[in-house]
């Protein structure tokens, strides 16, 4: 892959100078969806799919992007005087976006580069082709520039440009994964203080298997800073009544007593939805650890109830494909993963039943919905890395 990826770098920019190769990878979440801006608790873990990035630092302030995903866009050029959010500058908002980011956090930028990057994540599929973009730009920042920064200093300045430059409010989950990923092993989380404790997936019969709803997110970006300004609002309501920091510092017990200080029941089904996730990503991760992978997958199939009762982010094709999965035998859980409103989902399967699983969830999907899902058996990979 490598030596085809610096090929086509050659081929674009000429083959001059010290050309350096990096890997970011997506990610998908477990569960604990919608928690990481709400203070709770995530899973997630790496996947092996992702970006690669091939990148050249230049003498001058010309920053030349070229995407192997999008070649009909061919080399767009910016420099590092026009480090602003173009619409016209596509996907290069990303890497742009993340080298503002390292100026504006007191890291300076002042040679150019050429990059050409690579993506093997499915586009708009919620498995966070975004965040591996700037994962991976990021680490490709720090190794060539000389910074001293740490895997989660990357993770942070990828969510501060994927908040403040290209204005979606997302929470630190994404980058965190891409940057933190370990093989074999989910992230158990906690967004309010970023501590982690990495627990091993050891799935002997079973494989995680993803279904693409290949319904591209659009909207989903507005809805999303919707959700979150409704918790946001709820949670100041409840900081009226109670001394709390974010929704997950409560119980549900808690929850329940205090929930009529939120005015809106709308809202109070959102922050339902987050104070729950999180006590139910906890009890997952217990589970996991006690070998009750059946718990786990019940968690998993509550989890998607609650995201598409109260939260409201699953949408039909979502719903689709992940109540067909309850129907199917040898389904552990499945769940809706990462923003919702298209995207993926994640579902656990026993190893004898995976054929069966992709054929009879993508036919009854294809029936209810007019076109095909897809699917993915995948395995977790390391996180971001020079190649
Ligand atoms: C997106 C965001 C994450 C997280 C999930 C929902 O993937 O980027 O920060 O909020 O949605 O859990």
């Amino acid at each position: 892959m490598k030596k085809e990826l610096v090929k086509k770098f050659e081929e674009i920019f000429g083959d001059k100078g010290e050309i350096k190769s990096y890997f970011a990878p997506g990610r998908v979440n477990l569960i604990g969806e919608h928690t990481d801006y709400n203070g709770g608790h995530v899973f997630p873990c790496a996947l092996t799919i992702g970006t690669y990035a091939i990148a050249r630092k230049r003498a001058d302030n010309k920053l030349r992007f070229y995407s192997m995903n999008f070649e009909e866009l061919g080399v767009l050029e910016s420099n590092l005087n026009d480090l602003v959010f173009r619409k016209e500058a596509d996907w290069t908002n990303y890497p742009k976006g993340v080298i503002w980011a390292f100026i504006e956090k007191g890291y300076p930028v002042q040679n150019g580069f050429d990059l050409l990057l690579y993506g093997n994540i499915p586009n708009g599929s919620g498995l966070s082709s975004s965040a591996s973009v700037e994962v991976v730009t990021g680490f490709m920042l720090k190794d060539m520039l000389g910074f001293t920064l740490s895997m989660v200093d990357i993770s942070l300045i990828g969510q501060y440009s994927e908040n403040h430059f290209n204005g979606v409010n997302c929470g630190i989950m994404d980058q965190f994964s891409s940057a933190m990923g370990k093989k074999d092993h989910a992230i158990f989380l906690d967004t309010s203080n970023l501590s982690y404790e990495y627990a091993p997936i050891k799935l002997e019969n079973s494989k995680i298997v993803i279904a693409s709803s290949n319904k591209k997110r659009g909207l989903g970006d507005s809805k999303y800073n919707e959700r979150r300004s409704e918790c946001e609002t709820a949670l100041s309501e409840i900081q009226k009544v109670k001394d709390i920091k974010t929704l997950g510092d409560l119980t549900k017990e808690e929850f329940e007593e205090l929930q009529t200080a939120i005015k809106d029941p709308i809202r109070r089904k959102r922050a339902k939805h987050a104070v729950y996730e999180n006590q139910r990503t906890i009890k997952a991760v217990e589970a996991l650890k006690a070998n009750n992978l059946e718990l786990f997958g019940k968690l998993m199939n509550e989890s998607h109830i609650s995201l598409r009762d109260d939260y409201e982010v699953t949408g039909m094709e979502l719903d689709t494909l992940v109540e067909a999965a309850w129907e199917e035998e040898g389904v552990i859980g499945s769940r809706m993963t990462g923003a919702g409103f298209g995207g993926c989902s994640v579902s656990i399967v026993k190893n004898d039943k995976v054929e069966d699983f992709i054929l009879h969830v993508g036919k009854k999907y294809k029936e209810k919905i007019g076109y095909e899902a897809d699917f993915y058996v995948v395995d977790i990979g390391d996180g971001a890395r020079e190649i």
